[in-house]
């Protein structure tokens, strides 16, 4: 079920040698558009808080969960199962938590109360991990998303997905993995890669919006979540989006850069617009980013 594993880039950020790290994104972000990052300075205690009290979120009563449930895409704070319930024809093997968290004086407010420490571990964590964010990507993002994904055992993983194939709308996605069970796989010249969990490691990958501002150069690689027949997988997944009113439009220098006056794949859009328009479809329908073509 697990196919091959990916001998997925890792990258020490701890190395001391700027430039090697560096050229070894790039060189990551163009080939894969994943990569696994060690040293990154989120904290081991931070990470194994995070799983700890995510698994016990979902190890709640239904009654208390239910209490966040929601459908609708627009909410700061959601608990929904499968990807798209209303549009999809085969659902899948996926409950998740989706809550925006920066700025978080802003968000945790509305944050479950139950686990009683899960504001706190949860914060922390958001915190961390943006720092490793805005330590990745240059740009300023002014947008921070997570979805705790709860993938329940299931008894014939073969008949479904936890998270069908799809590319991430945003620009950059760092997950926390499971450290035992794997599920992540992606996408690498027409075969799938498992991207096995290393200790200590985060999994980075690029979005539609890289892919978009680097004119194609770095991919936003196809990747989905397969479910295991034995355990349940938890995994964390931070969403660094632009703002909704950013325009997404690749450097000129990067669009010339092989040839003169030609044009850019893409066309501008704002974010909102293309996260309406990811939403609006079905995880099976293509990449979102053909429809923005020029
Ligand atoms: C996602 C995602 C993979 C995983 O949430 O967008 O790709 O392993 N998750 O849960
Ligand atoms: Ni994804």
């Amino acid at each position: 079920m697990y196919g091959e594993y990916l001998e997925n880039p890792m990258i020490d950020l701890g190395c001391g040698d700027r430039d090697y790290i560096v050229r070894q994104i790039a060189h990551a972000c163009h080939q894969y558009g994943f990569f696994q990052v060690i040293n990154h300075g989120v904290s081991k205690e931070t990470m194994e808080k995070m799983l700890q009290v995510s698994k016990e979120f979902f190890d709640l009563p239904v009654e208390e969960k239910m209490k966040l449930y929601s459908n609708d895409p627009t909410k700061t704070i959601r608990l929904s199962t499968s990807s798209n319930l209303q549009k999809e024809k085969i659902h899948n093997w996926r409950d998740y938590l989706r809550l925006h968290c920066h700025p978080l004086d802003k968000f945790t407010n509305e944050w479950p109360t139950n686990p009683t420490s899960f504001k706190e571990i949860v914060s922390n964590y958001c915190m961390e991990i943006r720092e490793l964010g805005l330590k990745l990507e240059e740009a300023i993002s002014e947008r921070q998303h997570m979805a705790i994904n709860y993938y329940p055992q299931c008894p014939e993983p073969e008949l479904t997905y936890g998270l069908p194939a799809h590319t991430d709308p945003n620009t950059l996605t760092i997950l926390l993995q499971d450290t035992q069970v794997t599920g992540l796989q992606l996408l690498k010249d027409g075969k799938w890669l498992s991207v096995k969990p290393f200790p200590n490691a985060l999994v980075v990958n690029v979005g539609d919006q890289l892919q978009a501002l680097s004119n194609s150069k770095y991919k936003s690689s196809w990747h989905r979540a397969v479910v295991n027949a034995h355990k349940a997988r938890i995994s964390i997944a931070t969403f660094l989006c632009p703002s909704n009113d950013a325009v997404i439009k690749a450097p000129r220098e990067l669009i010339e850069e092989e040839e003169e006056d030609s044009e850019a794949i893409y066309r501008d859009y704002t974010y909102a617009e293309y996260y309406t328009k990811f939403w609006s479809r079905n995880l099976d329908q293509g990449h979102c980013l053909e429809l923005f073509k020029n």
